[in-house]
């Protein structure tokens, strides 16, 4: 079901919490009729913090001087793999910073060395990178791809990124990814600078116009040293409003509880999978690695957020009558 943008304004702009929770739980409800209590985890490692880009609003931005860099060498990328089939993992998400380092080649032969030692599905989020490349990723056996739109709209995108960014860039990254068959993931930062409800409005149009496999969104969180450092962080109310909307419009898409929602609020996490989210990415990344990619300050990296909580985290779920499910949970159109 689509909303019209009379609808979502007013939603949008509702601060009636009895029309929310109603709204909140039809989302829940219409995760349920897909998913039934079932919530996916996925593996999150986080590979590399060295990044070419400059995006404003980003804790690891080339030009914030202050980050410790790192990156993690092939043995310790599959270290971590092994660690999270070990706990029962069947998706690993590799996430990093653009780092050129990488070569193309590279990424083939940590995919390739993946998928066959192990039975699970690979998701790569590591930014921009040419149809060639994506190609290349692709038949080394890539599953699925995250890659953020960031804001609809084209004047906002401009004032979050330097000259050397465009959504149209981006767009063409997605809509590459999407032809090369990849199950592709977008979605955008809740109130990040210049945004407004009108904007976010923008955004669900354009995802209903990708129709991605996965949806992710969090709030803003302003990062130390960086551009945006004194602006306010997105809220937790105005973030499960767009989860719910998202998920009411795509019944089946992947959404995940992402780690910003958790960082802004204590019970985050269940905040969003009773708004409609479906999937859990804890961080399995080397103590080193977790310390130092911070996109934002606060991140949380350890206890439920993290492979060690993951039982924990399950007999928590249960409280809320939802429970892990350990398969890769693909997308089913
Ligand atoms: N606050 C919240 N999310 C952020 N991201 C980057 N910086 C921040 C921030 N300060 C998000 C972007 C990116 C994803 C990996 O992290 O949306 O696509």
């Amino acid at each position: 079901m689509l909303f019209s943008d009379k609808e979502l304004r007013e939603i949008l702009l509702s601060e009636d919490q009895d029309f929310l929770e109603e709204l909140y739980k039809e989302a829940r409800e219409t995760a349920k009729a897909t998913f039934s209590n079932k919530i996916y985890i996925r593996a999150l490692i986080e590979f590399s913090n060295y990044c070419k880009e400059g995006c404003y609003y980003c804790g690891i931005n080339r030009n914030k001087y202050s980050v410790h860099r790192f990156r993690l060498a092939k043995d310790e990328i599959y270290s971590a793999a092994e660690t999270a089939y070990e706990a029962g993992f069947r998706t690993f998400v590799l996430q990093g910073g653009e780092d050129t380092h990488f070569t193309d080649e590279d990424f083939a032969e940590i995919i390739s060395h993946l998928k066959k030692n192990y039975d699970a599905a690979i998701t790569l989020s590591l930014g921009v990178r040419s149809y060639e490349a994506y190609k290349l990723f692709k038949d080394a056996g890539t599953d699925r791809f995250l890659l953020r739109h960031e804001t609809a709209d084209v004047d906002i995108f401009q004032k979050l990124h330097p000259w050397d960014q465009s959504l149209e860039r981006r767009l063409k990254a997605i809509y590459d990814l999407k032809e090369l068959g990849y199950q592709v993931g977008t979605g955008f930062m809740v109130a990040a600078p210049f945004t407004n409800h009108e904007s976010h409005i923008k955004d669900i149009k354009l995802i209903r116009e990708i129709d991605p496999a996965m949806i992710g969104i969090g709030p803003f969180i302003p990062s130390k040293g960086t551009r945006f450092e004194a602006y306010p962080a997105g809220t937790v109310e105005l973030t499960r409003k767009l989860l719910a909307i998202l998920r009411i419009e795509h019944p089946k898409a992947l959404i995940p509880s992402t780690t910003a929602l958790n960082t802004i609020s204590e019970m985050g996490r269940i905040k969003g999978i009773l708004s409609g989210a479906n999937v859990i990415m804890p961080n399995v990344s080397p103590k080193f690695a977790r310390d130092n990619y911070n996109l934002y300050d606060g991140k949380k990296a350890s206890g439920l957020e993290a492979i060690e909580g993951v039982r924990e985290l399950n007999e928590y779920l249960k409280e809320f009558g939802y429970e892990i499910e350990f398969t890769r949970g693909d997308y089913n159109v």
